[in-house]
């Protein structure tokens, strides 16, 4: 199959080209009629008239028809193609829009906000929603598609060259929905083997981050497998130093921002859910080091 932002992009200059035409045949009768019917050149008489024209009539309501009739088929197969009819999913992975981050499972793997895929494999999204209507949209890879609580819809995704590709929420759901990032890694199929295999692994234990990460209230939001932490309100935080963004794209993940985040996340995130964790400096240090050390 080829991606289904080039079926779109195909559709849409047919589409272009037939309207294109169309401006062009009527802005050039128009300008013919300025010239041909000037003041400087009729002066004088009624203009002809068109009424009872059973010719003309047919032909102006006729034409249209068959022009829309041809767009409305164009887009029925087109959309077909998008959805991947005739092409079974190699891969299914569960989307879910929460405020304002994505949660991504694959089987016994959850990540957050980086969905990975191998390049050259259609993959087919389940969509819900754990709290509002969001909308999942990566432009160059796939249509745009709505979460609904309690409904799953299903969005096919194919990307044919490695890279990475970036996407938005694209349904206002609050007062973060412009931080609510998306980035696709299609990587080819090693590549994505080996990323999924190390997501599979626990968490490695035994630094002063984790010890203070579990005694804090992080675990009442946070899962880290291998750990106590069992939370779902927020990401999965297994592999977080795996992923390049912090808070669905507000910042670079690294140790200094990680760092500047937990101390403040409203700081960053105006209305995060996050609530900031009163820890000491000593602490503070810890856990960023700890949770970017997870990858
Ligand atoms: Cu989620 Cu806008």
């Amino acid at each position: 199959m080829r991606p289904p932002a080039d079926a779109i992009a195909t559709l849409s200059l047919i589409v272009g080209a037939i309207a294109l035409l169309i401006f062009i045949g009527v802005e050039g009768a128009l300008v013919y009629a300025i010239w041909r019917y000037r003041a400087a050149r009729h002066v004088a008489g009624e203009p002809a008239t068109f009424e009872r024209n059973r010719r003309l009539e047919i032909a102006w309501t006729a034409a249209p028809a068959v022009i829309l009739a041809v767009v409305f088929v164009l887009t029925l197969g087109t959309m077909a193609e998008i959805n991947g009819a005739g092409v079974a999913p190699a891969m299914r992975i569960a989307a879910t829009g929460h405020q304002w981050w994505w949660e991504f499972s694959y089987a016994g793997v959850a990540t957050a906000n980086e969905l990975h895929i191998p390049v050259d494999t259609p993959v087919d999204l389940e969509l819900t929603s754990a709290d509002v209507i969001h909308s999942f949209w990566v432009p160059e890879l796939g249509p745009k598609m709505d979460m609904l609580p309690g409904v799953t819809n299903r969005l096919r995704l194919f990307a044919r060259r490695a890279g990475s590709y970036d996407g938005q929420c694209a349904e206002f759901c609050g007062i973060e929905h412009a931080w609510m990032r998306i980035r696709v890694v299609a990587q080819s199929r090693a590549e994505f083997d080996t990323w999924l295999s190390a997501q599979a692994a626990p968490a490695p234990h035994g630094s002063e981050g984790e010890r203070v990460f579990l005694a804090n209230i992080c675990v009442n939001c946070h899962a880290v497998r291998g750990t106590s932490a069992a939370g779902t309100a927020g990401p999965d935080l297994t592999h977080v130093g795996a992923r390049t963004m912090i808070g669905a794209g507000v910042l670079p993940n690294d140790v200094a921002r990680m760092r500047a985040w937990l101390a403040d996340p409203e700081r960053y995130k105006p209305g995060t859910l996050m609530p900031s964790v009163p820890l000491s400096d000593a602490d503070l240090d810890a856990v960023a080091a700890y949770l970017v050390s997870l990858r």
